[in-house]
């Protein structure tokens, strides 16, 4: 599949490295594509670097692994018709880090999934991979089997490109319906930070376990 990952920083690279790794043609789109550490990137890994707006026109599929304050500002530099007809993978959390503990900017009754969803109104948005940290979002290795990754999008097809995607390289995978349940996965969010937070370790991811299996 070609694949754009818009964003260059631990997520962006992680799933770009382990993408390309499983064959697929993927550019790294970043604001600063001159940059020495992405061209290393670049020549260790085989994929290519370009700018957002490259990056995004490449995919057939593009993930957005933007900090959670500039994903639409991103998102309207490159245009929505970069956008249009292709899967959506916002990988994305409206994190913020006010006070003591992390928190959300929007919630309850609106997320950045659905911001994102209303900013690329052609495109078919999944949100996922915002629940699990980057070092275990391709082919994680765990002593419990694969974890679960909860999606949520309006495009039933779409999401089943992200699961075959997601079982292709160690996942299991469990649907919470339309892109409104954006809210409860970046709720999740904050409850596997908080448990890094707690125990001082970062190798963690939640499994769905069902009865009916
Ligand atoms: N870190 C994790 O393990 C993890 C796990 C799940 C979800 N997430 C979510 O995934 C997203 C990416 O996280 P991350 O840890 O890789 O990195 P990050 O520090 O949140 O930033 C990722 C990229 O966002 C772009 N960016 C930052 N400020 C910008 C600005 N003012 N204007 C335009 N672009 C800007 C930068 O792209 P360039 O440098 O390429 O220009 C940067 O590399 C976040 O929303 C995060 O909450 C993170």
């Amino acid at each position: 599949m070609r694949i754009g990952v818009l964003g260059s920083g631990q997520v962006g690279q992680a799933l770009g490295r382990g993408w390309a790794r499983h064959g697929h043609d993927l550019v790294l789109g970043t604001g600063d594509p001159q940059r020495t550490q992405l061209q290393e990137w670049a020549g260790e890994t085989g994929a290519q670097v370009a700018g957002f707006a490259n990056a995004a026109r490449h995919g057939e599929l593009v993930a957005l692994a933007l900090l959670g304050t500039a994903t639409l500002d991103v998102l309207d530099q490159v245009g929505p018709d970069a956008f249009a007809g292709k899967v959506v993978v916002d990988a994305t959390n409206p994190l913020t880090f006010e006070g003591s503990r992390p928190g959300l900017f929007v919630g309850h009754t609106d997320s950045l999934g659905e911001q994102v969803q209303r900013a690329v109104p052609d495109a078919r948005v999944v949100k996922a991979y915002n629940t699990v940290g980057n070092a275990l979002m391709v082919d994680p290795q765990l002593p419990g089997g694969p974890p679960t990754m909860f999606l949520a999008g309006d495009d039933d097809e779409a999401k089943q490109t992200v699961v075959d995607l997601l079982a292709a390289t160690g996942w299991d995978s469990a649907d919470l319906g339309d892109i409104s349940a954006a809210r409860e996965l970046e709720a999740m969010c904050l409850a596997w930070v908080k448990y890094g937070a707690r125990t001082g370790t970062w190798n963690h991811a939640f499994r769905l376990l069902r009865a009916d299996r």
